[in-house]
């Protein structure tokens, strides 16, 4: 990965720490999407110190905020012109329905939202830098998903595991979309399921998941296991060129049936334009 950068959103904790740090370890310039400034700081300094690496930087931005993700595509671009890899890792589990920034129930709003607008912000960087890759850190959960377009926020009533399936849901729609947007062009979009891991993912959330969570944790993989598949997926020559796949314990795996339809895949693409201002602007997307 020497000479390569790479961006890893959630790069503080858990999966996204050990993915950026793995990245490094490579000689990959790692570039740390985080929220908070001194988790992100703190995780920065320890990945330079454990790898050795001193290409280890840090932008700030809140997912939750979709002004906050273009402010830190901007940082990313006024440091960088090109993008070999991108890493939309972040993510959380909310047992209560709360609002982004911009109004939008908030779990599909950092889990497909922010992604689906930082992607589209960078692809002049990963086009230029092709042959590139995005992957998308989904879930299993997103078998349990179903988008319900009348109702992408959760207006008529909320339960944090279906709105976290729908999210993760939308990852895998978005990812493959993104795949076809974008085949031929040297870039490659990928997602998948990391296993169910020890991280501090669903911490604090309250609800069902959040306390099944903290009970199963004792039985999970380790974050050094769970993030083999997203570092398999940035950086080994074995998928140079495979897209639009879903993957698990670094295998193409099969996806739910929504996942796989082209019409939902592309509607999800429209209305995400709209909810994140992307249309008529000129973004460079994918359209
Ligand atoms: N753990 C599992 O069993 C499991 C299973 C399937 C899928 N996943 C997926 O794996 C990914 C990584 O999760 P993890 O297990 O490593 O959990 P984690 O340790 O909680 O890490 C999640 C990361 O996302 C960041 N994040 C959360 N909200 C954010 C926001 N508003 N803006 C910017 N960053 C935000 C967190 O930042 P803070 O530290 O500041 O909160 C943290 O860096 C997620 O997409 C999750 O859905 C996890």
């Amino acid at each position: 990965m020497i000479g390569k950068t790479v961006v890893v959103t959630g790069a503080n904790s858990g999966i996204g720490r050990v993915t950026a740090l793995e990245l490094a370890r490579k000689g990959a310039t790692v570039v740390m999407i985080c929220r908070s400034r001194s988790k992100g700081e703190a995780a920065r300094d320890a990945i330079i110190a454990e790898s050795g690496n001193q290409q280890v930087e840090l932008i700030l931005a809140d997912f939750a905020s979709l002004s906050s993700v273009r402010r830190g595509a901007e940082e990313f671009l006024t440091r960088h012109d090109r993008l070999h890899v991108l890493v939309n890792n972040a993510g959380l589990y909310l047992g209560e329905r709360l609002l982004s920034q911009e109004g939008h129930e908030m779990t599909f709003a950092v889990n497909h939202l922010a992604p689906f607008l930082l992607t589209n912000l960078l692809l002049g960087a990963l086009r230029a830098a092709a042959p590139a890759r995005v992957v998308t850190v989904s879930s299993g959960a997103h078998m349990a998903g179903h988008i319900r377009f009348d109702d992408l926020d959760s207006k008529r009533g909320y339960r944090g595991f279906r709105a976290y399936s729908d999210s993760k849901l939308a990852n895998v729609l978005f990812s493959n979309e993104l795949a076809r947007r974008l085949a031929g062009g040297g870039v490659s979009s990928n997602s998948l399921h990391p296993g169910a891991v020890a991280t501090n993912f669903a911490s604090g959330s309250g609800g069902l998941l959040g306390i099944g969570f903290g009970l199963m944790r004792p039985f999970f993989i380790s974050p050094e296991q769970g993030a083999q598949t997203s570092i398999y997926l940035a950086s080994s020559p074995g998928v140079a060129g495979v897209s639009g796949q879903y993957f698990a314990k670094s295998r193409p795996t099969r996806s739910s049936a929504e996942s796989t339809n082209v019409a939902v895949q592309r509607r999800l693409w429209e209305v995400s334009e709209q909810m994140t201002g992307l249309v008529g602007q000129g973004s460079g997307g994918a359209a």
